[in-house]
């Protein structure tokens, strides 16, 4: 939910000069009524991103992504979504309504932003530390890995003290109250009621910084190995530091990986900072824990190829099998380059340099070869042996949900593996009119699938054959799924209901990535299908809906009468069951 009236919203949208606005970082040339040229998300060398001015839309026919003049300044400058209808309502001259109604949106924005500062505060005191009287054992710490005072700085490291409270006094005698202290995980609850400890003692901080530039949250690192007490202890789940969708290095690395087209992915902040030290910019690193999804997604829009540095084979193995599936989904190629024995990326650069990881990375193995690799090793060729293989690569190509993607691994891995494709996982036949409707949409654009396919794609179509809407905006309410594309179908129902028809412009939502590309897709699509045709698609997709909802309600019933009978509640079981009788089948 974003702030700002919906209405503003509209207004500032209607202000804006896409082309304009395109124009100050991708060259564009104009085709038709539209412009194309390089999209600035993915790294291409034919243009598929196009800009339509008339329906104030962009959308990229490589990547997928796609959206209005807000979310393309949310992309391009790593704002917030309220940050970029401030920065468009400024240069576009709209009058923004003056914040001072406190709803519930804004208080949390407010409180983002108390986090943010309380954290930005902590990260300068814990500066001031290192630097300061009590920071020697620190100091000498960071110079015996060969770290300089300015690679420390750069990284903003710092210390936290012995103490319980060092940082709770620093931070109250600047007026921040417990409350936000506990809410950005800096401090913690001690035994006794309205007692607070600070989390980071006696530790090497690392601050955490989030995508558009701000400290997030922190690593702590023992000064010297301990039995018995964790090496690093980390920031816990706040509404500001979310491990999924960060990626330590990954806001000063941002400028360095377009042109590189390329990032190198470690597992350790050390193993990050030294490979900074050594002249290598495009480097990130997931928090300790498995890639995801979302973090691919930061990359996803600057490069094309994630070089994976491992320390040893078996933890190369067992991370990349986790990240084939989540590369192949977000389209980028990845490979793995496993270190010489005993090294791990840090001590690699600092005894042989930057060149030499260069050099080694040429070696690197395409990530699909170095999983049919592993998997032709680890199983003889008997008939058992080979079986197993075959169950192991057909659980890898079932990882892919993409049908395009998993169709291709499938092809390549019974290639490498000398296999027939059908022993990796037969395909769920296509209805005749999924494919009429997904085929200029390319696969894997994206990666988070928080909208029901079927809604989305029901969505899509009424978008691209608005003649059909009325049916589904009319009669769907009940059965729409209660996820990331309601609030869409709810707004065109709305728009219909006032105007009896609708236009792609009236689906513009910036708020949601997946959405805002949902409908750039579909306002530059062509019709290709008899409006008869069209009125059948929407059809199907609509029983399929009311399909999948009664299933869902059956289920939940099934549960619900178990219960009640577990209860012992017969009236309400009884209840529950006629109820579910009463379905449609
Ligand atoms: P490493 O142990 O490789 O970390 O763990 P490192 O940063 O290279 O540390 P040095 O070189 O020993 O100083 C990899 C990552 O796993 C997470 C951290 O994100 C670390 O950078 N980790 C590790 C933890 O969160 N907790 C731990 O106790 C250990
Ligand atoms: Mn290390």
């Amino acid at each position: 939910m974003s702030y700002y009236p919906q209405d503003k919203i509209d207004e500032v949208n209607e202000a804006a000069d896409l082309v304009e606005l395109v124009s100050h970082y991708v060259s564009l040339k104009r085709a038709g009524a539209a412009y194309k040229g390089l999209c600035p998300f993915h790294s291409e060398k034919t243009p598929s991103f196009v800009v339509t001015p008339h329906r104030r839309m962009f959308h990229c026919f490589g990547c997928g992504v796609g959206g209005g003049p807000i979310r393309f300044l949310m992309m391009i400058s790593g704002q917030s979504f309220p940050e970029a209808v401030e920065e468009l309502a400024r240069r576009y001259g709209v009058e923004l309504p003056a914040p001072e109604k406190s709803d519930r949106p804004r208080e949390n924005r407010e409180n983002r932003a108390a986090l943010h500062e309380a954290l930005q505060k902590s990260a300068d005191y814990y500066e001031k530390n290192l630097w300061g009287p009590e920071g020697g054992a620190a100091r000498a710490y960071l110079g015996g890995r060969g770290l300089s005072q300015r690679q420390a700085r750069e990284f903003k490291l710092g210390l936290s003290l012995p103490g319980w409270e060092g940082l709770r006094r620093c931070l109250a005698a600047q007026g921040f109250g417990d409350q936000v202290m506990l809410e950005a995980g800096l401090i913690k609850p001690g035994r006794e009621k309205g007692h607070f400890y600070d989390l980071f003692r006696d530790r090497l901080m690392v601050p955490i910084v989030g995508p558009e530039g701000r400290v997030a949250g922190f690593g702590g690192r023992l000064l010297a190995d301990q039995e018995g007490r964790p090496k690093y202890i980390n920031s816990p789940e706040t509404p500001v530091y979310k491990k999924e969708r960060l990626l330590f290095g990954f806001h000063r690395a941002r400028p360095f990986l377009r042109s590189a087209g390329l990032v190198f992915l470690v597992e350790g902040y050390f193993d990050l900072i030294s490979l900074v030290a050594a002249g290598i910019n495009e480097v990130v690193a997931p928090l300790g824990t498995a890639l995801t999804a979302r973090q691919l997604g930061l990359l996803r829009g600057q490069v094309r190829e994630v070089m994976l540095l491992f320390d040893s084979d078996e933890a190369g193995q067992r991370a990349a099998a986790r990240a084939l599936p989540l590369l192949l989904n977000a389209e980028l190629d990845g490979r793995v380059l496993v270190l010489p024995q005993g090294h791990d990326p840090d001590s690699f650069v600092r005894e042989f340099g930057a060149e030499a990881l260069f050099e080694a990375a040429t070696q690197a193995m395409d990530i699909v070869d170095f999983q049919v690799a592993h998997l032709r090793r680890s199983h003889p060729d008997s008939p058992a042996g080979q079986a197993r293989m075959a169950r192991e690569a057909r659980e890898l190509v079932a990882l892919v949900p993409d049908s395009v993607n998993s169709r291709l691994l499938r092809r390549r891995l019974a290639r490498l593996l000398g296999l027939d494709e059908e022993l990796l996982g037969a395909f769920r036949k296509e209805r005749a009119g999924e494919r009429r409707l997904t085929h200029e949409r390319r696969p894997g654009a994206r990666p988070a699938q928080s909208c029901d396919q079927q809604a989305g794609q029901l969505l899509r179509h009424i978008l691209i054959y608005p003649e059909t809407a009325g049916p589904v905006l009319g009669e769907m309410a009940a059965w729409w799924p209660d996820d990331a594309s309601r609030p869409l179908f709810e707004r065109l129902k709305k728009v219909y209901e006032e105007r009896g028809r609708i236009e792609p412009q009236d689906a513009l939502d910036d708020e949601s990535d997946e959405i805002a590309a949902l409908v750039s897709g579909a306002a530059l699509s062509e019709r290709e299908n008899s409006p008869e045709e069209a009125a059948a698609v929407a059809g199907e997709y609509m029983g399929r809906l009311r399909q999948n909802r009664v299933r869902q309600r059956r289920g939940e019933l099934t549960a619900a009468v178990r219960r009640a009978e577990a209860r012992g509640d017969q009236a309400e079981a009884l209840r529950l069951l006629k109820e579910k009788i009463s379905l449609p089948q």
